[in-house]
């Protein structure tokens, strides 16, 4: 009887610690699942759990449980969706998203409830910039760094005249803006910006101008289900063989089944591409092959570096998210084993990376060289 009441003592003792050991990590991945991102959505889960999965489902030993919401690219409705996940599921870290202004939304969430999070694409530049914060974090790029380092390249080619078209939002503009910035402090001059509401792809009337003005190149910014129609519209107006296109890479990437012929030769600069001598890539090829029945893009490694860094952070707090200090300190300190190469997280929490240069060929982004070498962002306005 004594030996029993002991036992239970103990039992009574021990639970709640097994249960705080083992409690799992609730993930909030809120990505697009339909729209002309669902595609990249599904890559980045894709990469996110494939990372998970080599670490057989925990992070920090906590099992991991997912809370799954389709943000539909729509920033009108990114704050309520956002607060649904943080206050109405508590979850302990958010993992999104594609859409620049959806992620503004989710920035603005997660700095209010001081919640982790991880954003594992959109580039918008305010997230890194004036609204930086030891919570937030970004495993992908700001859009002003692939515009920057085609911005180099663009004026080394000889361009001189440049004209720009993308969608008029944060991506857009940003990406332009990055451009814009190298290649005419290379003494280049982008005579006429065009633009056309996200997610709209009615490209006729603007190619027709820029038929008209005869550029020595265009530079522009589309992904997902736009940047496959673009692609194939630039070529059906005649201008592929007569006016260079050149591209943040997410124009020709996770894009170019669709695009066949259309997107053969094209220059795009992206810190990841096809034909890497990074043995981590070998290894994150096979493996998400194996997994998956097909070959990773860009938006699979950054969903896979999320989950990277993610852990990186959550080991270095032992599991508690609520270390924020601890957890910056690790990421901001790691030097990221990731399949696009080695890269760090600057203060301003961007990566710190190297933009390569990569030309379609078949159905590659083949590698054909480092377009800028290790680039930061500039995190203007950024205080921590
Ligand atoms: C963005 O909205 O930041 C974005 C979307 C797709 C690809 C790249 C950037």
């Amino acid at each position: 009887m004594k030996r029993s009441i002991i036992a239970l003592a103990f039992a009574v003792l021990l639970f709640p610690l097994q249960s705080m050991g083992q409690a799992k990590l609730k993930v909030g991945l809120m990505l697009p699942y339909s729209g002309t991102y669902a595609a990249l959505g599904d890559a980045i889960e894709k990469g996110f759990r494939l990372y998970l999965a080599e670490q057989g489902g925990r992070i920090a030993g906590r099992e991991v449980e997912f809370v799954k919401l389709d943000d539909e690219s729509d920033p009108a409705k990114a704050t309520d969706n956002a607060n649904k996940l943080v206050k109405r599921d508590n979850v302990d870290v958010l993992v999104g998203t594609v859409h620049s202004g959806v992620a503004m939304a989710m920035a603005k969430v997660a700095k209010d409830n001081g919640t982790l999070l991880i954003i594992p694409n959109a580039g918008a530049v305010a997230v890194t910039g004036p609204m930086c914060a030891e919570n937030i974090f970004r495993s992908s790029f700001s859009n002003w760094q692939p515009g920057y380092a085609m911005g180099e390249v663009a004026a080394k080619r000889g361009a001189k005249k440049v004209v720009t078209i993308t969608w008029k939002y944060a991506a857009g503009d940003e990406s332009v803006g990055g451009f814009k910035e190298s290649f005419e402090k290379a003494g280049g001059q982008v005579v006429k910006e065009l633009s056309l509401p996200f997610p709209n792809v009615e490209f006729q009337p603007l190619l027709t101008e820029i038929a008209a003005i005869k550029p020595d190149a265009v530079y522009t910014f589309f992904a997902g289900g736009g940047a496959v129609k673009f692609v194939k519209d630039y070529a059906a107006a005649g201008l592929k063989d007569k006016i260079p296109l050149y591209g943040a890479g997410f124009i020709t990437d996770g894009t170019l089944e669709a695009q066949g012929a259309d997107a053969q030769g094209l220059l795009t600069t992206l810190h990841y591409g096809d034909g890497l001598d990074v043995p981590k890539d070998k290894t994150f090829r096979a493996a998400y092959a194996k997994a998956y029945g097909a070959q990773p893009d860009v938006y699979a490694v950054q969903g896979y570096d999320a989950a990277q860094m993610l852990a990186i952070g959550l080991n270095a707090a032992g599991g508690d998210v609520s270390k924020k200090a601890e957890i910056a300190k690790a990421i901001v300190a790691a030097k990221i084993d990731s399949p696009r190469g080695t890269f760090t997280i600057g203060a301003n929490h961007n990566p710190v990376q190297d933009m390569y240069l990569r030309q379609v060929v078949g159905k590659d982004n083949k590698v054909i060289g480092v377009a800028t070498p290790a680039l930061a962002d500039p995190g203007r306005g950024c205080k921590m």
